[in-house]
């Protein structure tokens, strides 16, 4: 009987996780059965702003051994906290296209948020996406790139979920500025919403993301909070997803609408500035079921689906208690560092992408004397956490501002850490950190190699930072950090520019200076970022990030900031490199760029569309062969399941060609047959990143599901494999292909 049961659903690749829900969901319907209606409102509502030790808090209910949930930022971190690791952002997280890395860095996360007893992270960021380089919280997530950034959220939540903490995949959905961000409405169209904004969600609900939060704007005219559309339709129904959906603090506008509409759980349960605040659910939800204009059915729905994710993740057994107090640090809960400072120092370090490097300038060999240039190459004065939230820019960039912050335990600045190099090689260091050019200046003149630190940051919209509220005013470094490098380039020496960035800057005014050899760029690291940086600079270690955007010429050549009440999308599918290669702009350093120390090598490109062994996770082993048309799978978690079968399989080798060891990511673009739609030219299908000796060799092997073939066709409603010859491209970074073939159809 139970073999029975068993075996058409091993068949269809379920996976022991989905075996733990069907378990888990059947136990929460137990447990909800007990309970009356105002504990199942307690369940679904949050307690308040400030009303309890987290960010979000819910009320407990303690016949079914239910706690008051905690619920805690963010994405880099466990915010208001104290002992705990300030790791890279997301952003660098990205940038090191790492799978392995990625998934550590979640798992440190989750362990950290666990041992304070927090049950859900509000962790990872698939949104926004960054369409617009200058929007406030790109930096928040992975990449200007679905695939990259459905592979990182992957990733990050089987880390997260590993250790038994809750994720969060937000925000669903559109959210890409911080401008009018909880009024204004993302107007995208059907394809777009697919194949690039809802893309890394379904990653995230393949990997059984515990919870989703929509975001403060509107999708379509709705707000997303309260939007059947895009909560009931799209994530529950198209997507299969299993988990909650809970709001984003105070983006819920109604007390009806948004229940039937697919709303699971409100935060934080009152308005932040009003108390005692509006309330839209709590006693108003009690009142609306009594009502008769929500049905109990749906609340049941909505408790069911928290409940079953707290037991499907173990939280009713022997989960710590909460001892996190964000409202007064001191009285938080233990330290949970643990080792954690070492993954935040990897992935510091093979998130730097080198842009740079005439003549070998880097890494530094012992050099006699260098100049160390800037207040970015320095911890704020007043201390890396001086400003609330990171709201200021004072110092060394190691994060962006905002809720998706923590608090550092410490922050290696690059002058301590390039000072302890300095001292064991015998170099002289002059250092000027300030951003005086005068100052800085003298000391280039003082030293044989000048090295300059700028920074751009930006953040949440809740805080302005030197009239940039959230967004940046523009993509210039700040500080007259373009006028600060002409100024050292001048003095003649050779010039290194470190920049610490949350996304593209203009590098033109930098390039032109001819004094100008090399440029790290060093993003976002955090709490290790001097040791990070000591690491590549030096050459311990070779660079090994890519961008995980484009760094583009002209601010012009990005879409904008919308000041308006609603952003139409008219850029489409055509976002960063997808659009620079449609609209044929020359990118100064494009998606997917990075050098290193070495070089490498590509050949023997291979295509068969048999499934291999084996494989990554990403896909269904149970299938072989393309077959032209529309997905017809069963819905499950991500949506139509035959989309994860693995279609085809890609391979190629990579060798090391030069003399250090480094290593290489290689990467895959697939271009659609004509006989599709208009698509990008080019969209990322796949990477491997590879550690290779000198002269050593290894296989790169890309998976093709059906998924990363296939477009949305909107007349259909359905992902559809066109028929004809796609192209595959290999390589190095979005435009640098060393191999090329084609998949016919
Ligand atoms: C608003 C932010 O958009 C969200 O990311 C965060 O989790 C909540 N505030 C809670 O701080």
């Amino acid at each position: 009987m139970l073999g029975a049961l068993l075996l058409p659903l091993l068949a269809a690749g379920f996976t022991e996780a989905r075996d733990s829900w069907e378990r888990a969901n059947e136990r929460a319907g137990r447990a909800l059965s007990g309970l009356s209606l105002e504990q199942k409102v307690g369940i679904v509502t949050g307690v308040g702003w400030t009303k309890g030790p987290c960010v979000g808090n819910t009320s407990p209910v303690p016949s079914i051994g239910y706690p008051s949930l905690c619920l805690q930022d963010g994405p880099l971190g466990i915010r208001f906290a104290k002992g705990v690791t300030a790791f890279p952002a997301g952003i660098q997280a990205g940038s090191t296209w790492d799978i392995n890395l990625i998934r550590e860095r979640g798992k440190a996360m989750g362990e950290e948020a666990r041992g304070l007893g927090i049950h859900v992270l509000l962790a990872p960021v698939a949104g926004p996406l960054g369409k617009i380089a200058r929007g406030g919280r790109n930096w928040e997530g992975f990449a200007a790139d679905p695939y990259l950034s459905g592979i990182a959220m992957k990733e990050t939540i089987d880390g997260i979920q590993s250790v038994g903490v809750q994720a969060c995949a937000k925000h669903w959905i559109g959210n890409e500025q911080e401008l009018r961000r909880e009024t204004i409405s993302s107007d995208i169209k059907d394809r777009e919403l697919h194949e690039l904004y809802m893309w890394p969600f379904v990653d995230a609900i393949k990997a059984d993301v515990a919870s989703v939060m929509c975001s403060y704007n509107k999708v379509n005219g709705t707000w997303a909070c309260d939007s059947d559309d895009v909560n009931n339709r799209l994530l529950k129904n198209e997507l299969g997803y299993r988990g909650y959906v809970l709001s984003d603090w105070n983006a819920q506008h109604s007390t009806v609408q948004s229940a039937n509409g697919g709303l699971d759980m409100t935060m934080p349960g009152t308005d932040f500035n009003q108390p005692p605040g509006s309330i839209y659910w709590g006693p108003n939800l009690t009142a609306a079921v009594r009502a008769g204009e929500v049905p109990e059915a749906r609340v049941n729905d909505m408790v069911r689906r928290i409940l079953a994710q707290w037991y499907a993740l173990d939280q009713d057994r022997g989960y710590p208690a909460t001892t996190i107090n964000s409202w007064n640090l001191t009285a938080g809960g233990p330290d949970v560092q643990g080792n954690h400072k070492n993954i935040a120092r990897t992935v510091a370090r093979d998130g730097i992408v080198l842009l740079k490097n005439d003549n070998n300038a880097l890494p530094l060999k012992k050099p006699s004397s260098l100049a160390i240039i800037g207040e970015d190459a320095i911890v704020n004065p007043a201390g890396p956490n001086a400003c609330p939230d990171r709201g200021c820019n004072t110092g060394t960039l190691a994060m962006g501002w905002g809720s998706g912050t923590a608090d550092f335990p410490y922050l290696v600045d690059p002058v301590s850490a390039i000072s302890r190099r300095a001292a064991a090689d015998g170099t002289t260091l002059a250092t000027s950190t300030t951003n005086d050019q005068a100052a800085g200046a003298s000391a280039a003149a003082a030293a044989s190699t000048a090295m300059v630190f700028i920074n751009a940051d930006s953040g949440e919209g809740y805080i302005t930072v030197e009239g940039n509220a959230g967004d940046r005013i523009n993509l210039d470094p700040w500080h007259s950090g373009n006028e600060l490098v002409a100024a050292i380039a001048a003095v003649g020496k050779p010039t290194i520019v470190v920049i610490h960035s949350v996304g593209p800057i203009i590098l033109e005014s930098i390039l032109a200076q001819q004094n100008v050899v090399a440029i790290v760029w060093a993003g976002l690291p955090g709490q290790e970022s001097g040791n990070a940086l000591v690491d590549v600079l030096y050459g311990d270690v070779n660079p090994s990030g890519k961008l995980p955007y484009t760094i583009a010429k002209s601010e012009s050549d990005y879409p904008t900031i919308v000041d308006a009440p609603n952003d139409p999308f008219t850029e489409g599918l055509y976002i960063d490199y997808r659009r620079f290669d449609a609209l044929n702009i020359a990118p100064r350093y494009e998606f997917g760029f990075g050098m290193s120390y070495t070089t490498f090598g590509f050949k023997g490109l291979d295509i068969s569309s048999r499934s291999a062994r084996g494989g990554n996770g990403y896909g269904n082993r149970n299938s072989s062969g393309i077959a032209a048309g529309p997905a017809t799978g069963r819905r499950g978690p991500g949506g139509r399941q035959d989309l994860f079968d693995i279609v085809a399989t890609v391979t190629a080798t990579v060798t090391n060609t030069g003399r250090v060891q480094g290593a290489e990511v290689a990467q895959l673009y697939i271009s659609l047959p004509s006989s599709a739609p208009e698509t990008p030219p080019r969209q990322l299908r796949g990477f491997v990143k590879l550690n290779l000796r000198p002269g050593q060799s290894r296989k790169a092997t890309f998976e093709l599901r059906r998924r990363d073939l296939s477009f949305w066709d909107v007349a259909l409603q359905e992902w559809v494999v066109p028929r004809g010859n796609f192209g595959v491209q290999v390589g190095a970074s979005s435009r640098d292909a060393r191999l090329t073939g084609t998949i016919t159809v």
